[in-house]
């Protein structure tokens, strides 16, 4: 069976590696393409030491433009991903990013053109099972308590605040207790020493819960864009940010 072809934007990442290496490990997936900023023309196969990886890496997608089809894997910035994703919708390559901090306009601008151009798209905030499944234990803990608030730790370099994974958890519990995100409190902590956390803790009479999920490596984000990549053709013409769903219909 022919590999499906991945383009991988932010391979040079903290998290582009991570994934990147998974991907390019996956037998049934190809790197045909990669891309960063300031490590542009560097070659991909010397960076990781890996002689069968003859890919350099370039800066802009339409370099890639020989490339007939791909899917498109961002873990970026919002401003430069919403560009490379109009182009390669546009082209009707399939995306699945990771990339965090899109306004709401660019949200809306990305599920206009994957409508318009019948691709599929799969925009998750986050990709480790271990955060879904917190997210769907912490949604039936959410019907039980009324009232709750969301920590978040990260990295220092992390330019979005709160994180994706912790607006997504707040308007989740809003939308379970007919709320406005807002009112649910986010809490985020930027420090040396972490990578990815998130609690969320329920208050109740005489009682507290707590769930909590740790990633310390960000191969955890792997496996979750490996299945994204695999499916996220049967998803044309709509955006999913379920990682549920992804995981539903992987074989
Ligand atoms: N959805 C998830 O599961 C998940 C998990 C973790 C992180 N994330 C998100 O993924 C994104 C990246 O996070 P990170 O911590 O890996 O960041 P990072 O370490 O700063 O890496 C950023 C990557 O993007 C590249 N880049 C930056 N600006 C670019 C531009 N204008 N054009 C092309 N490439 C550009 C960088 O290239 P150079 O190295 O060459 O500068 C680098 O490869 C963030 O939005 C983060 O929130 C999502």
């Amino acid at each position: 069976m022919a590999k499906i072809p991945v383009v991988m934007a932010g391979i040079t990442g903290k998290t582009g590696e991570a994934v990147g290496k998974v991907i390019h490990q996956a037998s049934d997936l190809r790197l045909v393409g990669a891309i960063a900023a300031r490590h542009a023309h560097e070659h991909l196969g010397n960076r990781w030491n890996d002689e069968t990886l003859d890919l350099s890496i370039v800066s802009d997608i339409e370099e890639l433009a020989a490339l007939a089809y791909a899917v498109l894997v961002d873990f970026t910035e919002p401003e430069s991903a919403a560009h490379r994703i109009q182009w390669a919708v546009s082209h009707r390559w399939d995306i699945v990013v990771g990339t965090t901090g899109f306004s709401l306009e660019h949200r809306q601008q990305i599920e206009k053109l994957v409508n318009e151009h019948q691709v599929g798209a799969a925009l998750i905030a986050n990709f480790s099972i271990g955060a879904w499944f917190l997210e769907r234990v912490a949604v039936e803990a959410g019907r039980f308590f009324d009232v709750g608030e969301v920590i978040e730790g990260h990295h220092v370099s992390k330019r979005d605040r709160p994180s994706g994974t912790a607006k997504r958890m707040a308007s989740l519990l809003a939308e379970s207790w007919r709320r406005q995100p807002e009112d649910i409190p986010v809490h985020s902590i930027r420090l040396p020493g972490l990578v990815a956390h998130q609690t969320v803790i329920f208050g109740g009479e005489g009682q507290v819960l707590t769930f909590r999920h740790d990633v310390h490596d960000r191969s955890a984000y792997g496996n979750g864009v490996v299945q994204a990549i695999r499916k996220v053709h049967e998803f044309r013409g709509r955006v999913v940010s379920d990682l549920g769903e992804v995981l539903k219909t992987s074989s």
